[in-house]
């Protein structure tokens, strides 16, 4: 038993350093958004990458993207043209408002 708990423990370590390599996301984000978000892939919902490129050089990006994820999103035709349908749930998996902050600041400032 305790061997089985080192060796998870080895195996969280190791995909927590691969991982670091690149950008990160959020501790709260991998916690609350990560079941269908990934930063530079597109899992059920889009990549955040992406997300950032729709809203480059506009300045309401950030506000606009926390009132998205504040309301969840559904049937965007933005996304529906790049094959994701589907339908994001109000605040992810239970995001606070400060955890939305703190995210769409993070989604805002992707390149
Ligand atoms: C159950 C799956 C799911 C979860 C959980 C989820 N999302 Fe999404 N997300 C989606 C889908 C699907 C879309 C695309 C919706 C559409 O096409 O209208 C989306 C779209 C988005 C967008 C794009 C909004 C825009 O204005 O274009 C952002 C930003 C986003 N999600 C952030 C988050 C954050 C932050 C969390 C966690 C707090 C989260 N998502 C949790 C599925 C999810």
């Amino acid at each position: 038993m305790k061997s089985i708990v080192v060796s998870i423990a080895v195996a969280a370590g190791l995909m927590i350093a691969g991982s670091a390599m690149a950008v990160d996301m959020p501790a709260v984000g991998k916690a609350k958004c990560g079941a269908c978000h990934a930063i530079d892939k597109k899992l059920v919902g889009p990549a955040w990458n992406d997300v950032a490129k729709r809203y480059a050089g506009d300045k309401d990006g950030e506000a606009t993207i926390a009132k998205h994820i504040t309301t969840g999103i559904k049937d965007d035709p933005y996304w529906a043209e790049k094959g994701i349908k589907g339908q994001m749930p109000a605040k992810g998996m239970g995001a606070s408002d400060a955890d939305i902050k703190e995210l769409a600041h993070f989604i805002a400032g992707l390149k």
